[in-house]
């Protein structure tokens, strides 16, 4: 019998609290500064990833659409470094890779975190998992995919796990160095909630690699920003383990305004931060002066984010939805790490 080296994985994106922001080796994508992020439920990339020895070359089908250039590239890559480290070559058969976002890629709410970790796992079980991982049994090493993952994406690393998860910062030259790692799972803290205010409004934004490399080049403040980050990440840990969300708040903004200071300092300056941005901060402590305990936090690109509880979420929601230019709120829980799903799932 021909084993099947065909496999569906999906992963939830993940917001960091504590965020990764530089490369302290590029060649192997490692991070400069340790992280820790929220995975959030219902933020989810499905990848479905079938060897095929007829295929000639790699085929992508992104939300339907084939697609080729970079994209195309930066999967075949990873399918490389995917196989050399779990099969030994990277002369592996080529292979049709459908991916689908269930939330709006135009929004710019698209992840690299959860497409590279769905394909990592989805990757990983149809050459590794034969009908186990057809049928969506196969069992996997969360923290070795991690470190596949991270060389994808940095973030991806993270959505390996639900949760609240860690990335440790990179050794230069260790591939195995900054490790994930999962502090709570999505159960030990369920009322955490993460508005997201979705900006309609969008400019094309610089990339994070792109961003953070030219950042780490370029700013006076960047040194600053890493000496800031190990403190930022103790305070955090501890402040989850107490469930205090007041003090992961409070560092989860300090982190996100270091960032963006550290960017918006490098030269040219790197600025993601829009007027709806901004108002939604000002809304979020807004709210937090009138005892709603919010929290605001902003990635590298326009839509303001809040962090706060099941029972303040709709407040954070209408607040951040007042604000002009924010189209539509979207409420997000704490989800799971990718998992893998039988290719035929049986109709609901
Ligand atoms: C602002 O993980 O997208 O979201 O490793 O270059 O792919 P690469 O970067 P990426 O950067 C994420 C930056 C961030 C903060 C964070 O998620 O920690």
């Amino acid at each position: 019998m021909i084993m099947p080296m065909h496999a569906l994985a999906e992963a939830n994106t993940n917001i960091a609290l504590v965020k990764y922001w530089g490369k302290n080796d590029p060649t192997l994508n490692l991070p400069a500064v340790p992280s820790l992020s929220l995975t959030l439920d219902g933020l989810t990339t499905r990848t479905e990833v079938e060897f095929a020895p007829s295929l000639a070359a790699d085929v992508l089908l992104l939300n339907s659409a084939e697609t080729g250039g970079e994209p195309l590239a930066k999967v075949s890559r990873h399918l490389d470094r995917v196989a050399l480290a779990l099969v030994g070559t990277t002369e592996r058969p080529r292979a049709r890779v459908r991916t689908v976002n269930n939330f709006p890629t135009a929004a710019g709410l698209a992840s690299s975190a959860s497409a590279f970790a769905a394909l990592t796992v989805a990757a990983a079980a149809a050459l590794t998992g034969g009908a186990a991982a057809a049928a969506g049994e196969f069992e996997f090493d969360r923290g070795q995919l991690a470190i596949l993952a991270r060389q994808g994406s940095g973030s991806a690393a993270r959505s390996l796990f639900g949760g609240l998860v860690v990335l440790g910062v990179g050794t230069p030259g260790q591939v195995h160095s900054a490790q994930a790692s999962q502090l709570l799972a999505s159960s030990d803290w369920p009322e955490l909630r993460l508005v997201i205010g979705v900006v309609s409004e969008r400019a094309k934004d610089t990339s994070s690699t792109l961003g953070m490399n030219h950042t780490a080049a370029t700013s006076p403040y960047f040194a600053p920003f890493v000496a800031a980050a190990p403190l930022d990440l103790l305070t955090a840990t501890q402040a989850i383990k107490a469930r205090d969300l007041t003090r992961l708040g409070e560092v989860a903004e300090r982190s996100a305004l270091r960032m963006h200071a550290s960017a918006m300092a490098a030269d040219p300056g790197v600025i993601y931060l829009r007027g709806s941005t901004l108002e939604g901060l000002h809304a979020v402590r807004a709210l937090r002066q009138r005892g709603v305990a919010a929290f605001f936090t902003c990635d590298a690109g326009p839509h303001p984010k809040a962090l706060t509880t099941a029972a303040d979420a709709d407040a954070v929601a209408a607040a951040l939805a007042a604000v002009p230019g924010v189209q539509r709120t979207l409420i997000a829980r704490p989800g799971e790490g990718a998992r893998v799903l039988p290719l035929s799932p049986e109709p609901a």
